[in-house]
């Protein structure tokens, strides 16, 4: 496994790839790796020839008074994990290379990044797509991996490369969750232990909504009026939005029609957490 720091190398890493029509598979990360990650990882070996991941937290996609400075980083758990699965490169860039201190073009999608996450965290999704962008440029991948648990990212990066024609298959793979249902995120390491116990109340009430639409309730309003009253129960929780929304659009709907996806973010104490569960025809 190669770690490479430096983007040049990175583009020539890729160039190289692609000269020998070796396909190139890239699972983006901000590192502190779990199985949800892994599983990407894993996905992205058996179909292509070459893995890249990718270890950067990106200042970009945090907001002022949030988590960046404590964000968990675990370089060398990291670089275990991904040695024992066959990754062919990890690129870890410094902060400098990737943004300079002349950096000001940003990639910006006016109404998905406005919506749902994006009301409490307005600036999140334009450095999202922006550092996915650059990093899509580098690593000039066939494929690159994302898992559902981040649904809006997924849906935001699908409708940007389709905006911006970029030559990349976005793959989407399910969420990894713990054994109670709680979706895997590197954010779960804040939890303490009675906040652990809490935090699985968003993928209770998800699956409660679910089961409600599934048993034919069509009113968004009755939906998420069963989701909110599950997250209640958990002392430490506070919803920050739970909504039936459009899978493509991500627009809230008051009648409930299949397709649907069922959304949320709540706080667990000061730890947010998203999650989201999706009902099919
Ligand atoms: O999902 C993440 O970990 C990040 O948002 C991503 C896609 C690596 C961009 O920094």
């Amino acid at each position: 496994m190669t770690i490479i720091d430096s983007i040049e190398r990175m583009s020539a890493f890729s160039d190289e790839a692609r000269a020998k029509s070796l396909s190139i598979g890239f699972v983006p990360t901000m590192g502190a790796l779990h199985e949800g990650h892994l599983s990407l990882a894993r996905r992205s070996c058996s179909e292509n020839d070459r893995t890249v991941v990718s270890i950067f937290v990106n200042p970009l996609q945090f907001g002022p008074r949030e988590d960046l400075d404590r964000y968990p980083r675990d370089m060398e758990g990291d670089l275990a994990k991904l040695s024992s699965i066959r990754t062919d490169a990890v690129f870890a860039p410094a902060m400098e290379a990737m943004y300079n201190e002349r950096f000001e073009t940003h990639v910006i999608q006016e109404n998905l990044s406005m919506m749902l996450c994006g009301v409490s965290r307005p600036t999140h999704f334009r450095g999202v797509l922006t550092v996915v962008l650059k990093l899509l440029n580098i690593v000039r991948p066939h494929r690159a991996y994302f898992g559902q648990k981040d649904y809006q990212q997924t849906v935001a990066i699908r409708r940007m490369a389709r905006d911006l024609n970029i030559p990349v298959n976005i793959v989407v793979l399910p969420t990894v969750r713990e054994r109670d249902g709680l979706a895997m995120s590197s954010r779960n390491r804040y939890l303490s232990d009675s906040e652990r116990r809490d935090a699985v109340c968003l993928y209770r009430a998800l699956t409660a909504g679910s089961e409600l639409v599934r048993r034919g309730e069509r009113s968004a309003r009755v939906v998420v009026q069963k989701m909110r009253g599950v997250v209640e129960n958990a002392p430490s929780a506070r919803v920050d939005y739970l909504a039936a929304v459009d899978p493509d659009s991500l627009e809230s709907r008051e009648e409930i029609s299949l397709p649907v996806a069922l959304v949320g973010a709540v706080y667990v104490g000061a730890t947010r957490l998203i999650d989201n569960v999706t009902v099919e025809e």
